[in-house]
């Protein structure tokens, strides 16, 4: 054993469990690719400004949990907490926003970082996928981001999870709230670390798990009720074309979000079977950002959804995926002249589009039968001197038991006819 762990708040993806989270992120950006989002990739770090200026100063993403490094050449670099920043920075980089196709649909997915203290369902490394449309302002945009996310939470057959809807307002309504809630935050009984708070970020009082605060709370101005005509009518929108599209949400005029750039539509999926980390994914709209990191005006909505924490969910709810075996023929050669025309025979059946393993090492025809069962197959092709002798290779059906003696030559076209068949069986 070595003597090295992973580091404190990370955990390793290991087969078999690591297949379910490739499923995952599949199942989960798959809505997204099938409606227009193209791919986009960014450094896992970026300079700490972009997230400082883009996330927020006094957010505890910004103030507490990045890791951030000084290279040797002098510059001040952050692992990424997040990736809306990333992916914003890479559009206007990009100048996909002046290519007169707007939105720029964009997703995601990788790995995030933040120092935050470990508990189930919250890791120092983390993995996300996420979806990006930037640069426009339509309601129907924000609730094709929602719809989508559903459908990939749907697609894996989760349940249990509930969708959190609010809406922040924009620069015109939004001071005007923040200075009732600040009013309101002054006159109630908060220790000095929150009561700084009220003056930098009110909002994120709203959003403090301690009873003791929670409890002075209730009587809270509310954002709804202080919205401009424009941030109304929009919410109004999402709203409607959301119960048009049949999506259940719950209105939550307390939900804030733990990042600064939010305006309008917020919204995050809970899953009531994860304890205190309940947040599977969310997101919401960002007017500003694009400004707030010296780009031009793009109004832009987004989410992410936690790979990690929706994996738990599943567990929670006891979902299993079905996730075919990745090979579907085994070869276990016997003996010396077996193994170097089974080899032949597995890189003409690779060639040939069959997924197929074979036995290494020269194992005994026990250990090798036993890496045929575990590997999930189908199939297993065994061949021993006699065999070769006579020209032909057996083919077991692993799940019958039952075995044929097929002539070297047809064994490709045989085995994959038979692999085909039983793969349309199950289609
Ligand atoms: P976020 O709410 O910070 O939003 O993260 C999104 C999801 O990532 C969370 O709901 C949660 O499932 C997962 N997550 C966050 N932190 C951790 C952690 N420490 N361990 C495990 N899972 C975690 C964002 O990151 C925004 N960029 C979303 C967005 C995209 N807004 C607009 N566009």
């Amino acid at each position: 054993m070595t003597p090295f762990q992973a580091p404190k708040g990370t955990f390793d993806l290991l087969p078999p469990d690591s297949a379910v989270y490739l499923a995952v992120r599949d199942a989960l950006s798959d809505p997204a690719r099938r409606a227009g989002y193209g791919y986009v990739e960014t450094p896992g770090f970026e300079a700490v400004g972009l997230f400082s200026r883009g996330v927020g100063e006094s957010t505890d993403i910004v103030t507490k949990e990045m890791y951030t490094l000084t290279t040797k050449g002098g510059d001040e670099l952050a692992l990424r907490p997040e990736g809306t920043a990333s992916v914003l920075r890479a559009a206007l980089q990009g100048n996909l926003h002046t290519a007169g196709n707007l939105p720029v649909k964009l997703w995601y997915s990788g790995s995030y970082y933040r120092y935050e203290r470990p508990q189930a369902g919250r890791y120092r490394h983390f993995s996300q996928v996420g979806a990006e449309a930037i640069g426009a302002e339509d309601p129907m945009l924000d609730t094709e981001l929602i719809l989508l996310a559903v459908e990939g939470y749907r697609k894996l057959g989760l349940t249990g999870f509930r969708l959190l809807l609010n809406t922040l307002g924009d620069r015109n309504c939004r001071p005007a709230y923040r200075a009732a809630l600040q009013e309101f935050l002054r006159g109630l009984d908060l220790d000095e670390e929150t009561r700084a708070r009220i003056d930098i970020n009110p909002l994120r009082v709203l959003d403090d798990k301690r009873e003791s605060v929670r409890a002075q709370l209730g009587g809270a101005p509310r954002i709804v009720d202080h919205l401009c005509e424009e941030c109304k009518e929009y919410h109004e929108q999402v709203r409607e074309l959301l119960t048009a599209s049949g999506v259940a949400f719950e209105d939550d005029p307390w939900l804030v979000r733990g990042l600064d750039y939010y305006t309008r539509t917020t919204f995050e999926f809970v899953h009531d079977g994860l304890g205190a980390q309940s947040a599977i994914g969310g997101g919401g709209r960002y007017d500003g950002l694009s400004e707030m990191i010296g780009g031009p005006a793009l109004p832009s909505v987004g989410w992410a959804l936690g790979v990690d924490r929706t994996v738990l969910a599943l567990r929670s709810e006891g979902v299993v995926l079905d996730l075919p075996a990745a090979t579907d023929v085994f070869a276990v050669p016997l003996g010396e002249e077996a193994r170097k025309a089974l080899f032949a025979t597995v890189a003409q059946l690779r060639r040939a589009g069959v997924a197929t393993d074979i036995a290494f090492g020269g194992r005994g025809v026990k250990g090798a039968m036993k890496s045929a069962n575990r590997s999930g197959a189908r199939f297993a092709l065994i061949a021993g001197e006699r065999d070769l002798a006579e020209g032909v290779i057996q083919v077991k059906d692993l799940e019958s038991g039952e075995q044929e003696s097929v002539a070297v030559a047809d064994v490709v076209e045989a085995v994959r006819g038979r692999v085909a068949a039983v793969k349309g069986q199950l289609a």
